[in-house]
């Protein structure tokens, strides 16, 4: 068997994580957190390196700085077994930084971009025939130099035979500037929220929604925390609950790990419930350790928590 190939290219920053803070911040005040942590954060990096863990040949296409946190995140995406051959250091840039203020199951981030602002279409291997099977583009919004090209950079996936997805996350200027109707002809899986899904077509149910989406998308995958996901492609609409977490620790980063969960099966043909299902597991795990990526070691690891907490058997395609 031909190991798949997944390219992830987007945002790469730090997570510093404060834990256990006494209450929301206030203008003038000082709280407490009990504790911290600095790991690899963004969305990307993270979907990237749970990938990689689960076996998935996994390349990371983005920019840092040419300082202390850039080395941070190389020495990170290099432990997980992420391939940096796409990844560029840029001299006077600052490497991206986000703040996590967690709070139990939602967290309040604050992000200062740096680098990953100087990712753009060029830094996208896109020779044909592709190295590569499947192009994965999260955090839209936070990448201008991606944003504007995005509907390019679709297409030239495609042209150069890779599939695609796209998770755009939340955009911190609420404009939502994604034209969706140019844009998901070109995207096989997208792979919102629900809030994202809301706020992206303008409307006030996810029925109405996705009734917006549906002349342009292909297969949509919705994320919806505790209640699982929904996914749908044509006539075909499926719905998988969350599986029951023993020991929920935090929720960062569970989106992506459904994301990397999901599009691991994708790539390997599966239908759309194993999809979902393997997407909903690895979300679930992902809750049962700390940050994006702490319940992802190796898949050694991986395979014994989820016999252990599910009593399901892990397998790769
Ligand atoms: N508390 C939980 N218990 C069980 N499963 C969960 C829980 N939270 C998330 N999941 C699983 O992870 C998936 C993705 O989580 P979620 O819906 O929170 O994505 P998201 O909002 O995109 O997250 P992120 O903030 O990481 O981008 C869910 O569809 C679900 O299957
Ligand atoms: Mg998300």
């Amino acid at each position: 068997m031909i190991t798949p190939k997944l390219l992830v290219a987007g945002e790469l920053n730090v997570d510093l994580i404060l834990n256990k803070i006494q209450a929301f911040p206030q203008v003038g005040k000082e709280l407490l957190a009990e504790e911290m942590d600095l790991c690899l954060g963004s969305s990307s990096a993270i979907m990237a390196a749970n990938s990689a863990a689960m076996g998935v040949d996994t390349t990371f296409c983005g920019v840092v700085g040419d300082d202390y946190f850039g080395d941070f995140i190389l020495n990170e995406l290099e432990k997980k077994s992420v391939s940096r051959r796409h990844v560029t250091r840029v001299a006077g840039q600052k490497t991206g930084c986000t703040l996590v203020m967690n709070y139990a199951q939602d967290r309040a981030n604050i992000t200062y971009q740096g680098a990953m602002n100087t990712l753009t279409i060029n830094h996208i291997p896109f020779e044909t025939p592709s190295d590569y099977q499947h192009l994965h583009i999260s955090s839209l919004f936070l990448q201008k130099g991606l944003l504007k090209d995005i509907e390019q950079i679709l297409k030239n996936a495609r042209a150069a035979g890779m599939t695609t997805s796209l998770d755009l996350q939340w955009d911190p200027t609420e404009q939502w500037a994604f034209d969706y109707a140019r844009c998901l002809p070109y995207v096989d899986v997208f792979m919102p929220n629900e809030a994202e899904l809301l706020a992206l077509t303008r409307t006030d149910s996810i029925g109405h929604g996705i009734e917006k989406l549906r002349p342009y998308m292909n297969t949509l995958a919705l994320k919806m925390g505790r209640k699982g996901s929904l996914g749908i492609c044509g006539d075909e609409e499926v719905s998988v609950p969350a599986f029951e977490v023993p020991h929920f620790v935090d929720a960062i980063g569970a989106g992506d790990s459904f994301n990397a969960g999901f599009i691991q099966k994708y790539m390997s043909g599966a239908p759309l419930e194993d999809c979902l299902r393997e997407g909903n597991l690895m979300g679930a795990l992902n809750t049962t350790a700390a940050g994006g990526t702490g319940a992802f070691c190796d898949f050694n690891t991986i395979s014994e928590k989820i016999k252990d907490f599910w009593g399901i058997e892990l397998c790769l395609s």
